[in-house]
């Protein structure tokens, strides 16, 4: 069995913590069974840190790999490569008893709180067996530890001895946050945790989230194709694209000047929904390339209108824009 490297156990030379995540390089290739060698790229080379207690959000259109990460980061799939601490885990080469004990630190919340949920167990059953299989408490504490967390989320007692088909989809996703906050979690990494919800219900998980961010001192991971839900609540944002991020910086920064053509067409059709008005100009044409073959140079750059052929010959590496605003854009000096 291998141990979990301890790394950065003290504060780094200038005093700073060091970022409780801290991702370097991280690359996920599928293999794809009767293509040989070829493999679907979709995480290829993501760094990013998320300080404690920040919220990160990771933003994207669909396929661009964001929940790779989530899956990477809480090593429900192994990494093809790359670097991944939090707080002092190694977290790519845990196994055994440290990686169980990281399964309570780092808890994932999905989109769909149905499939999250055995449909033949009371809700009462569902959350304390994980407490169970984490040998937290007796029996009665267990018990206890539960109905105090249904309070936590906003659910009365009688949620105790309900079925899933007796509750609502906000309902439901209560019960999962409460399932996972069971566990004392630090790192909490939500993929679309409103997507399925309806409106009105959305506002309501997310301000249960930041209250329990809060009160827990969590550090959360918010994935998201929707910016609305990130400029909500994030700290800082990382804008992906095709397995790759292409900025990130603060929140206010982002969405005050950003530099990547990509951000800006996200921003604007995110503007365009809110309000109805137009900006064709600024929205993207075509479909998201397929990671199975990815452009040369810049990722973006077959559905860039500002792309030269220096964009299609070299991809960019990050510029520093602002302190903690970075940009990946050959470009970005010149398009104001
Ligand atoms: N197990 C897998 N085997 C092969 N390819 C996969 C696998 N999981 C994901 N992919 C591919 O990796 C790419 C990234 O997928 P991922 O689910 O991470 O995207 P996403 O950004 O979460 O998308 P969405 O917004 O739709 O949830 C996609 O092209 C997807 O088809
Ligand atoms: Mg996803």
């Amino acid at each position: 069995m291998q141990l979990a490297v301890r790394t950065q156990t003290s504060p780094s030379v200038d005093g700073k913590k060091p970022p409780y995540v801290i991702a370097k390089d991280l690359v996920k290739y599928y293999p794809v069974p009767g293509l040989g060698h070829r493999t679907v790229k979709s995480v290829d080379g993501v760094s990013l840190t998320i300080g404690e207690g920040e919220v990160l959000g990771l933003v994207g259109e669909s396929g661009c790999g964001k929940s790779t990460i989530a899956r990477l980061m809480t090593r429900l799939t192994h990494a093809t490569n790359g670097e991944l601490t939090i707080g002092e885990h190694d977290i790519l080469h845990m196994e055994g008893e440290a990686l169980r004990r990281m399964r309570r630190v780092v808890q994932l919340i999905f989109q769909d709180p149905y499939s999250a949920l055995d449909p033949r167990m009371r809700i009462g059953q569902s959350m304390e067996t994980p407490l169970e299989q984490h040998r937290i408490g007796t029996r009665d504490e267990r018990n206890a530890l539960v109905y105090q967390m249904l309070e936590e989320v906003g659910l009365d007692a009688s949620f105790y001895d309900r079925y899933p088909s007796q509750c609502s989809g906000g309902q439901l996703q209560r019960v999962v946050i409460g399932r996972a906050l069971l566990l004392k979690p630090s790192f909490l990494v939500c993929d679309e945790p409103t997507s399925a919800l309806d409106a009105s219900m959305r506002t309501q998980i997310l301000n249960l989230l930041m209250d329990l961010k809060r009160r827990h001192g969590l550090t959360i991971l918010m994935i998201s194709h929707d910016l609305r839900v990130v400029r909500y609540l994030c700290d800082r944002i990382a804008v992906m694209y095709l397995g790759r991020i292409v900025e990130i910086a603060d929140r206010d920064e982002l969405f005050r000047a950003p530099k990547h053509p990509y951000t800006k067409a996200l921003i604007a059709s995110s503007m365009l929904d809110e309000t109805g008005l137009h900006a064709p100009e600024m929205l993207l044409d075509g479909d998201l390339p397929s990671p199975l073959n990815p452009p040369d140079g810049c990722k973006f750059h077959t559905r860039c209108k500002y792309a030269t052929e220096r964009c299609s010959a070299s991809e960019p590496e990050f510029s520093t824009v602002a302190d903690e605003h970075l940009v990946r854009c050959h470009h970005w000096r010149d398009l104001g």
